[in-house]
């Protein structure tokens, strides 16, 4: 495995299944009382959020600290750059009191891999503008194999502003890597330009149609029965103008809605509901299916600290991943 971890296509297949492996002895040590391992003991880690964040931040925080590294937090508004130091300053500065790894989330897609040309440290890529997350396409992977077993075959679909989504870029290479044949669903304005030509295989398939999607028509080679539906937040934040209509005109082309919930639960009661969270409730997820039991968004947050805990066990133990 490389020094860090910027983009989900860093990893390949061999090692995503090693690192999930890991995160499964980890997930025993966040059920223990004692939930301290010396695995990490005088290394030093740096949260450098430079954007808002409960659960990534959170999680990464609590994975070095049971591991025993020394984890500290600094945010954009709390650091120099609010003085207006530049990025690349700020990182060398940091990096020239001898931490070991930065985890970094930034507005900028791109900026992780940049820090990483100017750092000795590991930099990990904790959600670079609308690029990449990687961490969180683990989490939901590993989400999904705790509930479905192997995800050879197996399909989802992932719902919704797929433009300014850094989790869907992610998932769609891990989720393919591991064999999963994915479909994408978004409204033609939320729909990245050129998608079409990603992939020519037949894992990947895109659609407007939700519901053609949900009732198993899908499009291309990833049609068949829906293991999983993996809805996104439309990320108000990241839009200038008027991506759709009204919030009711969107929830009901694309929300999942109390009835598509349970159509899906109808044709296939073990069907996975996930979100990456934060959620609006009531936007492109509704109350009843957030908090169904076939959703898994708790699930996805806790092991989203075991999940961070291997990918920081294998970046900085100086262990190499087993083939
Ligand atoms: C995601 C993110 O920040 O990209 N959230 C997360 O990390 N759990 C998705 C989002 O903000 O909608």
């Amino acid at each position: 495995m490389t020094r860090h971890l910027l983009s989900s296509a860093d990893l390949s297949r061999q090692e995503v299944e090693a690192i999930l492996t890991t995160a499964e002895s980890m997930h025993d040590v966040q059920k223990r009382d004692v939930k301290k391992i010396p695995t990490l003991r005088g290394r030093t880690i740096i949260n450098l959020f430079f954007e808002d964040s409960t659960r990534t931040r959170s999680s990464f925080e609590i994975a070095g600290k049971w591991m025993s590294a020394d984890t500290i937090n600094i945010t954009g508004k709390g650091s120099s750059a609010s003085k207006g130091e530049s990025l690349r300053d700020t990182v060398r500065t940091i990096d020239a009191m001898g931490v070991d790894a930065f985890v970094i989330r930034h507005h900028a897609s791109g900026a992780c891999q940049q820090v990483a040309g100017w750092v000795d440290a590991s930099v990990i890529n904790a959600g670079d503008g609308t690029h990449e997350h990687p961490t969180q396409a683990l989490l939901d992977a590993y989400t999904l194999r705790q509930r479905l077993g192997d995800l050879d075959g197996r399909h989802v679909v992932i719902v919704g502003d797929l433009t300014h989504s850094r989790v869907f870029r992610s998932n769609i290479i891990t989720l393919r890597r591991l064999g999963a044949r994915v479909t994408v669903v978004a409204p033609p304005t939320l729909m990245p330009s050129g998608i079409d030509s990603w992939s020519e295989a037949d894992d990947f398939a895109t659609s407007y149609d939700l519901d053609a999607v949900l009732a198993g028509a899908g499009t291309g080679g990833a049609g068949g029965g829906v293991d999983a539906v993996m809805m996104l937040r439309v990320q108000r934040e990241r839009m200038s103008g008027g991506y759709f209509p009204t919030a009711r005109e969107y929830t009901v082309c694309y929300g999942l809605t109390r009835e598509r919930l349970a159509s899906l639960v109808d044709a296939n009661p073990d069907v996975v509901i996930l979100h990456p969270g934060p959620m609006n409730r009531g936007l492109e997820i509704t109350a009843d299916a957030a908090d169904a039991e076939q959703s898994v968004v708790l699930a996805q947050v806790s092991a989203g600290v075991a999940v961070r805990m291997a990918v920081l066990y294998h970046l900085l133990s100086g262990e190499d991943i087993a083939p």
